[in-house]
């Protein structure tokens, strides 16, 4: 059984989520940390944690950074108690579409990262196109987590697994001319977890469809083949290491 450790199972992309779940569990999915964004998105991140295998992770994405307030920060810490969210995300710097508002991502990053660190939680790392940033802020602080859809060099992966975190995999490794699959075979599995950031980023062969949970089965099978372990093999190693970082 795999844990998909990082999706978006939101409404507005998922008309009937109770058969996405019994899909995801036809193919031997059955938890999932569900990454919020933005205030409405952490709001229901806090009852799709009701039902049984979601888990969750409340944050305010970088891309937000222009849209939050102060007040869904406080929502935020005022809801890590429920004992069902267990992370801070998804947060980190996206120098993507702008580095204009680079000051207000570092800020935003730097006040959710101090919030992990006070409550003692691990962080949902997003970081495009902003590598050195993310490398010198994370420093500051003693946190540990996992780097959500790591598509990075070598030496960066070993940066961060030296700092405690972990890389999330996802089906971009599927994706044909992208180099992270040399990567990630020199990365031990102990230090890998399983994603979809479903909706978006639909392994092959489904690209161009709809992601979904069930489809961790494409990048599990993807990644037995590099590491030559069987899925049985994979899916006890990935579930030590969630069981690690996120205490379930
Ligand atoms: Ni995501």
């Amino acid at each position: 059984m795999f844990c998909d450790t990082h999706c978006h199972l939101f409404q507005e992309y998922y008309e009937d989520l109770d058969e996405i779940i019994n899909i995801a569990k036809d193919n031997k999915v059955t938890r999932y940390i569900v990454a919020g964004c933005n205030n409405a998105s952490n709001q229901e991140v806090l009852s799709l944690v009701n039902k049984e295998g979601i888990y969750g992770a409340l944050g305010i994405h970088p891309e937000e950074v222009e849209n939050y307030t102060d007040a869904d920060i406080q929502f935020i810490e005022q809801n890590l108690k429920n004992k069902k969210i267990v992370a801070i995300g998804e947060i980190g710097l996206d120098y993507h579409y702008t580095k204009e508002n680079k000051e207000q991502q570092i800020k935003l990053f730097e006040k959710q990262l101090a919030l992990a660190e006070k409550y003692n939680l691990p962080v949902v790392i997003h970081s495009r196109e902003a590598t050195l940033d993310t490398i010198e802020i994370l420093k500051k602080y003693r946190v540990k987590g996992v780097i959500h859809s790591f598509s990075g060099s070598l030496e960066t992966a070993k940066i961060y697994i030296k700092m405690g975190f972990y890389l999330g995999v996802n089906g971009v490794i599927t994706f044909k001319n992208c180099n992270l699959k040399e990567v990630i075979k020199k990365i031990p599995l102990k230090y890998i977890l399983l994603e979809t950031d479903s909706p978006y980023l639909t392994p092959v062969p489904f690209r161009g469809k709809r992601n979904d949970p069930s489809k961790i089965k494409e990048i599990a099978k993807f990644l037995g083949e590099i590491y030559e372990v069987s899925l049985e093999e994979l899916a006890k190693i990935t579930n030590q290491n969630v069981a690690e970082l996120f205490d379930i």
